[in-house]
């Protein structure tokens, strides 16, 4: 076995301390200080413990029995994560020979990772009267997310660096709180923002490659690999609620100033967003769709 396979599967063997869990219903609530799952979601969203950030206690099974809507507007954040400074980006394929960069890099998709697990908590308190297969669905997703940090961190790590040592922007914590229902929701994070990654993660995961982190891009890859089940949930909740994989119904679900313009990377990742459930009219108009001059506008599908 070469060293980078042997190494791949020690952080994935490694990563199974946060193994895929199974969120069923239970009849009884759990200990570990949270009464119920909205209790737990709403403490990791708040935390401002970065070990609770990567590593939470296991949630309890069991929702509230009633609850009205919580809108939280902004997460906790660890004293270690502080905010970007100016300038400081996701660096350029040139630069990513060097490991300080390819950290920098991972500490980003880090970031999204740990975000979209907050949102998913977010959800859960905002939706208290979504279908509950839906919220158990949300919590599924939100531990992989989690399980998807550690894997990052691991080669963060690896490479010499440390969660906290870059900067931070909460791009995400700004847009999906505007988000008004469940369907609004699931069409900004998982429709848009995560199946952008589907695109950046393949991006990334070939530059890393050329660079010669092959352990690196297999674990970007393997990550976008489950990303397809988190677009596919949210595109069947979509489909559920408005009836159809619509292009203009998903652009109109997109809360201003959003819009497709900025939910894909390029090139599109066809094979993979049709296994998530898109058809192929959808992927038609998003590849060309174009911004009208005033920011939104009517996408403009190409003739076949
Ligand atoms: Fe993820
Ligand atoms: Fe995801």
């Amino acid at each position: 076995m070469s060293g980078f396979s042997e190494k791949f599967r020690e952080i994935c063997n490694r990563a199974a301390r946060y193994p895929p869990r199974a969120v069923s219903p239970a009849s009884a609530s759990e200990p570990n200080g949270c009464p119920d799952i909205e209790a737990w979601a709403e403490h990791y969203v708040c935390s401002t413990d970065l070990s609770t950030k990567l590593d939470p206690p296991a949630p309890p099974k069991l929702f509230r029995v009633s609850m009205s809507s919580l809108r939280l507007t902004a997460p906790g954040r660890p004293p270690e994560l502080r905010a970007a400074r100016r300038g400081e980006r996701t660096p350029k394929q040139e630069a990513l020979d060097e490991p300080h960069y390819r950290a920098r890099t991972l500490h980003a998709f880090l970031h999204h990772e740990l975000q979209a697990a907050e949102l998913m908590c977010w959800a859960i308190l905002a939706f208290p009267e979504a279908e509950p297969e839906f919220r158990r669905g949300l919590l599924g997703v939100c531990l992989d997310e989690i399980r998807h940090m550690n894997l990052y961190a691991e080669h963060i790590a690896t490479l010499g660096q440390r969660v906290g040592d870059f900067g931070i922007r909460d791009w995400f914590w700004k847009r999906v709180p505007s988000c008004r229902s469940k369907v609004e929701f699931v069409a900004v994070l998982g429709m848009g923002l995560e199946a952008a990654n589907l695109e950046y993660a393949a991006n990334f995961a070939a530059k890393f490659r050329l660079a010669g982190d092959e352990l690196g891009a297999r674990i970007q890859e393997r990550i976008a690999a489950e990303e397809v089940a988190h677009v596919g949930f949210a595109t069947r909740w979509f489909v559920r609620w408005t009836g159809g994989c619509d292009f203009g119904a998903w652009a109109e679900h997109l809360p201003a100033p959003l819009s497709p313009w900025v939910m894909h990377g390029k090139p599109i990742v066809h094979e993979a967003r049709r296994r998530a459930g898109m058809p192929d009219d959808f992927l038609k108009a998003l590849q060309s769709y174009v911004p009208g001059p005033k920011g939104r506008t009517v996408p403009r599908v190409e003739p076949a």
